[in-house]
């Protein structure tokens, strides 16, 4: 019977473009939604932008656009990018949309309704300058461990700390440079706290991978135990998103209403296509939902979002899978090495999309283990599969059928070769049930080997040039079997193959195939097309001039899509010369330098750099030198630092210093003969 099926990949970030990374989850998706299709199943595949919070809404400000406009530019981008590599969504939606906020709103009556939402008042970071909130990646500050500076609010990119933006010393807002101050707040909470008993029986109800389960474990505690805490759904003026009912100037938290965005995507296309949203969506819903994921996120999907459903009266999702993440070469992707590649990039060098589509396959297992993408392995395994294996098959035959037979096809008598590729059908769907796709194109590849070794065998060059009535029946019952496989090997890679295998349907003058495909065999003078070329092995020097490209392009226009500290880490391995003049250096004399009441580490120095008055700057250097040494000394400080409002005063620069886990800080001395006010560079 043929199965209800609506499936989803994560929304994604509306500020930042697609790369490959992404990639790895919408090809493992879209193979599995294509394969459930050829077997018949009604499947809905939806998707849409994650387009609130405050990132998006800064991005917009600085390209001096309105989110609105912002979002609707990158829905464009990313819908292109996603429908050249084959990514075949039956709605690509945005979270921005009226079924949303009517959804979102909806739940959120429902849960309070249940009981489920108090609100609290908690201490926030502010802005005193751009009054806002700040969410914790937009403070910055020394890290409270090994003391680097300029380190996120919720972890240290040098040593990896992670810790509250509370903890960082010297703390300040990216947006503004300001110091943030602390402001208290009203929230909304999901009570989280009180699903323990519903999480811990869902999650352990065959929903999430073992791996994920395991998490998930960890994360709720056993029996008797509470370590949930409640979910702060809530955030305050001003900030892109849709606001509270009833709560004037607070929003929803963008991942309250991002998951949500799966069922408004849907809702959306069940106007369009007179589908029925309960059927899908009511709690005794027969019908099955997926959820593909990165690993990332599970927490999102596996107690936030089945909790949100639970108690806002609807289903749970069937399963979740979570999947990892990808390296590059056996190394996280690196803006530096021209391994963070964006899909638009790839694009533009490799041209073919079904190349990446083979490899993901080829390394997706269904587990949460990372992918790698390894470059020389990539060209290698494409050009040996696809084009040394698979297509072979039919470059090799199909000429003489067209040549030698007016391009009409013998039905093959009984042929083991042919068999045998039929009977691993049920053995390969099982596999791409599974998501194991690797499993599945290990087989498919065994069985291209054994077509290969069949023609090598008959070697149909060989019997073309005999003569006489014998051999001219061998060769076209032996190139008729060999073009049988090869439409029996193009059916079972079509979920990741789309666009070849419906090129070669076309070739093949067939109808679309399907799974019961298996069963068919061509007809006794079925007419073939000419064959043409449909396929080139993928040249390295596209490879190369790829990450070359990257490396070039990504240097000049910092992205912020990272999500990873290491690739933020990477993001920064350089800076152009343009970065770094943008720093302006001077030579400064220090002509006051005194203790600071109140402050464990700071020294108030007065600093002359050739202005009308010397500039006030707190620096972090008390406990390594004494105020009364420094006054007259000549050091280096950076002068174009914003001005940053400190507990004690204005700080208008910053004094650079060496320091690490031996010693330090040790300010820099210029040799004799440089001015205050020096510019250095
Ligand atoms: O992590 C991300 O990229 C999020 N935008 C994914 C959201 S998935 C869903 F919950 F909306
Ligand atoms: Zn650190």
């Amino acid at each position: 019977m043929s199965r209800k099926i609506l499936v989803t990949s994560a929304l994604p970030y509306a500020n930042g473009s697609i790369h490959l990374g992404h990639l790895v989850e919408y090809i493992q998706t879209d193979i599995w939604v294509r394969f459930q299709k050829m077997q018949g199943n009604t499947v809905h595949y939806v998707c849409a932008d994650d387009t609130h919070g405050t990132p998006i809404m800064l991005r917009a400000e600085k390209e001096g656009i309105t989110p609105e406009a912002l979002i609707a530019k990158v829905h464009t981008e990313h819908y292109a990018d996603f429908s050249e590599f084959l990514v075949e969504f039956d709605n690509y939606y945005s979270t921005n949309s009226p079924e949303n906020k009517e959804l979102a709103s909806a739940i959120y009556k429902a849960l309070k309704a249940n009981g489920k939402i108090s609100t609290k008042t908690i201490e926030q970071f502010y802005d005193p300058v751009k009054n806002m909130f700040l969410p914790d990646r937009f403070i910055k500050g020394e890290c409270p461990k090994c003391h680097a500076k300029d380190q996120y609010g919720d972890s240290c990119e040098v040593c990896g700390a992670t810790y509250n933006p509370t903890e960082l010393i010297n703390p300040f807002s990216a947006v503004s440079g300001a110091a943030p101050v602390r402001k208290e707040t009203e929230h909304y909470f999901f009570k989280l706290s009180e699903c323990t008993d519903f999480l811990r029986s869902w999650t352990r109800s065959g929903t999430l991978q073992q791996e994920a389960a395991n998490k998930m474990n960890e994360w709720i505690g056993e029996a008797g135990e509470n370590k949930l805490s409640d979910w702060d759904i809530s955030r305050d003026a001003p900030y892109f998103g849709f606001e509270i009912p009833d709560a004037p100037g607070k929003y929803f938290y963008v991942w309250l209403d991002a998951p949500i965005g799966y069922m408004a995507s849907f809702k959306n296309l069940c106007a369009k296509n007179g589908l029925d949203f309960d059927e899908y969506w009511k709690a005794d819903s027969k019908t099955e939902l997926y959820h593909f994921i990165g690993k990332d996120i599970l927490y999102f999907h596996a107690l936030f979002w089945p909790a949100t459903l639970e108690y806002s009266g609807y289903r749970k999702p069937t399963q979740v899978f979570s999947h990892g993440f990808l390296t590059v070469n056996g190394e996280k992707m690196s803006k530096s090495r021209g391994t963070f590649i964006t899909a638009r990039s790839y694009l533009d060098h490799i041209k073919n999309p079904e190349y990446l589509r083979y490899y993901y396959a080829a390394k997706l297992n269904g587990s949460m283990e990372d992918i790698d993408l390894n470059l020389e392995d990539f060209v290698a395994r494409v050009n040996s599969d696809l084009v040394g294996k698979y297509i072979n098959i039919a470059s090799r035959t199909a000429g003489f059928i067209n040549k030698r037979f007016a391009g009409k096809l013998v039905s093959a008598c009984k042929h083991d070769v042919v068999e045998t590729i039929k009977a691993s059908a049920p053995e390969i769907a099982k596999a791409y049930e599974a998501r194991d796709y690797s499993r599945a194109l290990r087989e498919i590849m065994r069985l291209a080997d054994l077509a290969n070794a069949d023609v090598a065998d008959a070697a149909p060059w060989v019997v073309a040039k005999q003569e006489g009535m014998a051999a001219e029946a061998k060769l076209h019952a032996d190139c008729s079997s060999a073009l049988e496989m090869f439409r029996l090997l193009t059916l079972y890679l079509k979920p990741a193959l789309p666009d070849l295998a419906g090129n070669i349907e076309r070739f093949l003058n067939i109808s679309p195939l399907t799974w019961s495909s298996v069963n068919d065999s061509f007809a006794d003078g079925h007419a073939i097309n000419e064959y043409n070329h449909l396929i080139t092995r993928i040249d390295p020097k596209h490879i190369e001039a790829m990450t070359e490209a990257n490396k070039e392009t990504l240097q000049h226009s910092p992205e912020t899509v990272s999500k990873t500290q290491a690739d933020l880490a990477n993001a920064s391995d350089y800076i152009s010369i343009d970065d770094f003049t943008k720093v302006d250096l001077r030579i400064a004399k220090i002509v006051n330098a005194e203790h600071v009441e109140g402050a464990e580490k700071l020294l108030r120095l007065s600093l002359d750099i050739g202005e009308s008055n010397p500039r006030q700057v707190f620096a972090g250097i008390k406990s390594a030198y004494d105020p009364a040494t420094l006054v007259g000394r000549l050091t280096l400080m950076v002068a174009n630092l914003a001005p940053r409002k400190m507990k004690f005063g204005m700080s208008e620069g910053m004094v650079l210093a060496a320091s690490d886990e031996h010693g330090g800080p040790f300010i820099l001395s210029p040799d004799a003969g440089a001015q205050p006010g020096m510019r250095v560079k």
